[in-house]
């Protein structure tokens, strides 16, 4: 029986260059959650932890920290970079299988996953994990382009060859990262503040392509599709010198577990 392929699972397909090739997080995430929190975390729950692109940023804090990842491969490699690190533990499931611990953890993070986990039921998992006075820290990077001029004709690209993906550009990030408003009128939680940090990240055409490849709606397109959308991309940037400037604008949603 050929089983059919779930979106939120095929990072694991790639989990080597999804490690190689997506841009990490700014280390300064980290100290805005302090400054947030007013103090630093005594521990931390990582949320579809990955590879650990999100967790690298979360370990200069200096708390033991466990890395929520139902993947498998994507485990496999978080392992490997964090295989001498006392204080990362790693736990194979899905967020919503897990078992919090009974005190509560100061620090529930997410790097580019929250949107994976169950909407109806994530605010309320989130505020059980977290200790009286815990802070949620939610953070993603939105893939846009650093030239509006690029930005429409990568979005006339998308509407040529994939328009069901085509849901505003870049076209590359699940419509449900930024839309954290469930935390924000949530009487759960306290205190929303969403800020931003944003990098202008060069890519040349083979590199963004490789990029694209870790996208899991690109990832879901029929494979031929997927190859003409993706010659049309690499004949856009190759025809605009060979390489693509992505504006990185990293969001940080920040809220406190209410009393
Ligand atoms: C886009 S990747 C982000 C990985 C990493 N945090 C990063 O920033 O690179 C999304 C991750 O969420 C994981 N994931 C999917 N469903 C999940 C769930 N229900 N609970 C926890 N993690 C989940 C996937 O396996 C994948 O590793």
């Amino acid at each position: 029986m050929v089983s059919e392929r779930v979106q939120s699972q095929v990072f694991g397909e790639v989990a080597a260059d999804y490690d190689d090739v997506r841009p990490g997080y700014p280390v300064e995430i980290a100290d805005r959650i302090v400054a947030y929190a007013g103090r630093r975390p005594q521990s931390i729950v990582e949320v579809g932890a990955g590879t650990g692109k999100g967790t690298e940023v979360l370990r200069t804090l200096d708390a033991p920290i466990t890395c929520v990842e139902p993947d498998a491969a994507m485990a496999g490699v978080l392992r490997r970079r964090f295989a001498d690190d006392e204080l990362v533990a790693i736990e194979v499931s899905r967020f919503e299988d897990w078992t919090s611990p009974v005190t509560g953890v100061d620090l529930l993070a997410s790097a580019q996953a929250w949107h994976w986990v169950g909407r109806e039921v994530r605010t309320r998992l989130a505020a059980a994990a977290l200790a009286p006075g815990g802070v949620i820290a939610l953070f993603a990077h939105d893939f846009g382009f650093a030239d509006d001029d690029t930005a429409t004709a990568m979005q006339n690209v998308y509407l040529k060859y994939a328009p069901e993906i085509a849901h505003g550009v870049p076209a590359n990030v699940h419509p449900d990262v930024f839309h954290p408003d469930e935390l924000r009128i949530s009487p759960l939680f306290t205190d929303f503040e969403k800020q931003d940090v944003i990098r202008v990240v060069p890519f040349p055409t083979p590199r963004y392509l490789r990029l694209l490849s870790t996208f899991s709606p690109h990832r879901m397109l029929p494979e031929d599709r997927r190859v003409r959308l993706h010659q049309a991309i690499a004949d856009l940037i190759d025809g605009r010198g060979g390489v693509l400037h992505q504006q990185l604008t990293t969001g940080l949603v920040l809220a406190r577990r209410a009393a």
